[in-house]
């Protein structure tokens, strides 16, 4: 399957974007499709699926947080003529509880395709994009205490995910990938400090994620439900890295210390708590 089609949904997000522009780069044939291509592809319009699934042998599939993959999905895409799915999914779903992943999940190995679910832990890439406005004000709370986290680079997630198109040795199988090192949020904001020169708290506490998310307006029901995802995360202690990305890649994976190294240079953490430019 070579030079067979392969359909990036999420293609232009921080793993989805990595992962097309590197099956590109390896001379595979890629179609990305989502609502703002010029092809469109809403997972909440139905009638937009089957135009970007026409002529796909091989499929691969990130979904936006928070939302599972519909039931009518994987039998249109197996109507279609799809047969390999690539699934990123998330390390995080069942010490988190997400349920819609954990569906999303159970619907892929029911699907009768021949599929590869990829679960990534913690992106690096999270401190430029939604942890980034709390990084750039001097204070992140994040409710997990200081357990260590496996945090791993989106490059890493996508070299993982688009070398499984070419391991039919990996079907059926579930991927945990980390970084080469677990570690605590605190370690991992005192690094940006260090390169900054920014003085970034890191307050693990409940009360203190409470404390930011009641003036940001957040209703308590859901502030209660990510409260019980991150404690459990925290209660599971320390995370040991995997080492998955090496035995797939032959090489390391990328260092927490070199993304911020280079995301310093770049100035991922200058000026004021509004999107990162670029
Ligand atoms: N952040 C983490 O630390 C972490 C760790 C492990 C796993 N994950 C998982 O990784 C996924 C998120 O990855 P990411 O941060 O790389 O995503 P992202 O940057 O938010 O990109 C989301 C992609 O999905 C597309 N999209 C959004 N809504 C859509 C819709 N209704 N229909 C079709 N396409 C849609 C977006 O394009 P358009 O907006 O143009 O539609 C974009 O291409 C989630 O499943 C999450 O559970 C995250």
């Amino acid at each position: 399957m070579r030079n067979s089609l392969i359909l990036v949904l999420g293609g232009t997000g921080t793993v989805g974007g990595r992962v097309a522009a590197r099956l590109r780069a390896e001379g595979h044939r890629v179609r990305v499709a989502t609502r703002h291509t010029e092809q469109r592809f809403d997972w909440a319009d139905p009638g937009t699926w089957a135009g970007v699934l026409s002529g796909v042998p091989q499929l691969f599939v990130l979904l936006p947080d928070q939302t599972g993959l519909p039931e009518a999905f994987l039998p249109a895409a197996r109507d279609a003529g799809v047969r390999r799915l690539v699934l990123h999914s998330d390390r995080g779903l069942d010490v988190m509880g997400y349920a819609h992943l954990q569906q999303t999940e159970l619907a892929v190995r029911e699907s009768g395709l021949d599929w590869t679910i990829v679960r990534p832990d913690w992106f690096h890439q999270d401190f430029e994009t939604f942890f980034r406005p709390a990084v750039v004000d001097g204070r992140l709370c994040v409710p997990v205490g200081e357990a260590r986290q496996g945090f791993i680079d989106a490059g890493d997630i996508a070299a993982v995910e688009v070398a499984m198109f070419g391991r039919p040795d990996l079907i059926g199988e579930v991927i945990e990938v980390t970084g080469p090192r677990a570690l605590s949020f605190g370690e991992a904001v005192a690094t940006i400090g260090r390169a900054t020169g920014r003085e970034i708290v890191f307050d693990g506490s409940e009360e203190g994620y409470r404390a930011v998310m009641r003036a940001d307006g957040v209703p308590d029901e859901v502030v209660d439900a990510l409260v019980a995802g991150f404690t459990a995360l925290r209660d599971r202690g320390d995370t040991e890295p995997t080492g998955q990305v090496e035995r797939i890649l032959g090489r390391p994976g990328r260092d927490f210390a070199d993304y911020v190294a280079a995301g310093a240079a770049d100035g991922l953490w200058e000026g004021t708590s509004g999107p990162a430019a670029g």
